[in-house]
């Protein structure tokens, strides 16, 4: 006889054992072969994975890195970004995405975001370029698309190039289209907790520019392309040949993996409609790939302690927005600069989300949810 579900067992914020156990032999196979011809930096299996991202991008090239933070400081020197340079940007993200930024010497130029996607705000953009302007970077945050046309349109006007962070959105549509190839480069994370993630750090740049990916690679490899020869000062940011062999596999299932986290998203949406929080809805241009599935309430706070006293996982995506982190205190960010993002860090809630969650998780997570607010 099968043993009844325990509704009372603990959901995990994240499971990536579960995924595993889905695709262990698949992997296990990709990971021999590459123990077998030994190409431990770059090598065959990166090449095939990075064809095959680019082609799932619809985008002409993809370079695999060692992680999204490289790929998006590398995007910023492809652009020739240095001091004295501003990227305009979004406060309420990863701090990588600033990263990138400062590691060239350039300033963040925060602009506040929308309120109902937590994104990047289009109609705030234009104000806050200046002279020195060099670039923008939105974020897909949670994997839910920004407002592509409006910010293409500010960066045609002004001609500027348009990077995408796109770390947190593999698979995510604008307007029925994979994200990826709305700007000169977009860039992502293979990170183990994303949407398509690897056996340890990854990252990847996206271009359709073949003078970005050729530079792109070469500055990967201590700005060579020769062995030995340095055209300029690079880095060594390369992919590892097991992370390109496991990506390679799990590629295969990441449309299956978005469809269920969608799956996932949607039961939260109608398990959670009469409560008080307020639920992420996606914008009629986007489909989300819901990385992240956020609720917001000013209790938050409370709510967090419930659920984790209930054993149910939670994160908090994100706490602090960057203009008031302590790093970036000499940009001189001050409580009240970017209101909509600072009301988001204090409201905001992650629930877990992932492909293989079942029914019962989710029916689980929305009765502890509504529990808190019964009692
Ligand atoms: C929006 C965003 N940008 C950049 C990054 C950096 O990627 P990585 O952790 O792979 O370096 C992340 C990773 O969490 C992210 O979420």
């Amino acid at each position: 006889m099968a043993t009844p579900p325990d509704h009372a067992a603990p959901v995990p914020y994240l499971d990536l054992a579960a995924q595993m156990r889905t695709i262990r032999k698949e992997i296990d196979v990709a990971v021999a072969r590459t123990l077998d011809h030994c190409s431990f930096c770059l090598g065959p299996d990166v090449a095939q994975f990075e064809k095959d991202f680019a082609r799932f991008c619809g985008a002409e090239y993809c370079v695999g890195f060692n992680s999204g933070t490289p790929a998006l400081h590398v995007a910023m020197k492809l652009l020739n970004l240095g001091p004295g340079d501003e990227v305009i940007t979004t406060p309420y993200t990863f701090v990588a995405t600033s990263w990138a930024i400062s590691y060239v010497g350039a300033k963040p130029v925060y602009v506040d975001i929308d309120d109902a996607t937590l994104n990047l705000d289009p109609n705030l953009v234009e104000r806050a370029i200046t002279p020195r302007t060099r670039a923008v970077m939105p974020v897909h945050l949670y994997g839910h698309p920004f407002d592509v046309d409006p910010m293409r349109a500010i960066c045609r006007k002004h001609n500027l190039p348009l990077v995408e962070d796109a770390a947190q959105a593999h698979g995510a549509r604008y307007r029925g289209q994979v994200v990826g190839t709305f700007g000169a480069i977009a860039c992502f994370s293979f990170y183990p907790g994303k949407n398509l993630g690897a056996c340890g750090e990854g990252g990847g740049l996206v271009t359709g520019d073949a003078a970005f990916a050729a530079r792109a690679r070469a500055l990967r490899e201590h700005g060579s392309t020769q062995r030995y020869y340095h055209d300029e000062v690079g880095f060594n940011y390369r992919m590892e040949g097991i992370q390109g062999a496991v990506l390679g596999v799990k590629l295969r299932h990441l449309d299956t993996w978005i469809r269920e986290r969608r799956r996932v998203a949607q039961r939260y949406h109608e398990l959670l409609a009469d409560t008080p929080l307020q639920l992420p809805r996606e914008a009629h241009y986007a489909e989300s790939a819901y990385h992240l599935y956020v609720v917001r309430h000013p209790g938050r706070d409370a709510l967090k302690r419930h659920l984790e006293a209930n054993r149910v996982g939670c994160a908090l995506h994100y706490p602090v927005p960057l203009h008031l982190q302590k790093c970036y205190a000499s940009l001189g960010g001050q409580p009240g600069d970017f209101s909509v993002a600072e009301k988001a860090a204090r409201e905001c809630l992650s629930l877990p989300i992932y492909p293989e969650m079942t029914d019962a998780q989710v029916q689980r997570v929305a009765e502890v949810v509504k529990d808190f607010y019964r009692t």
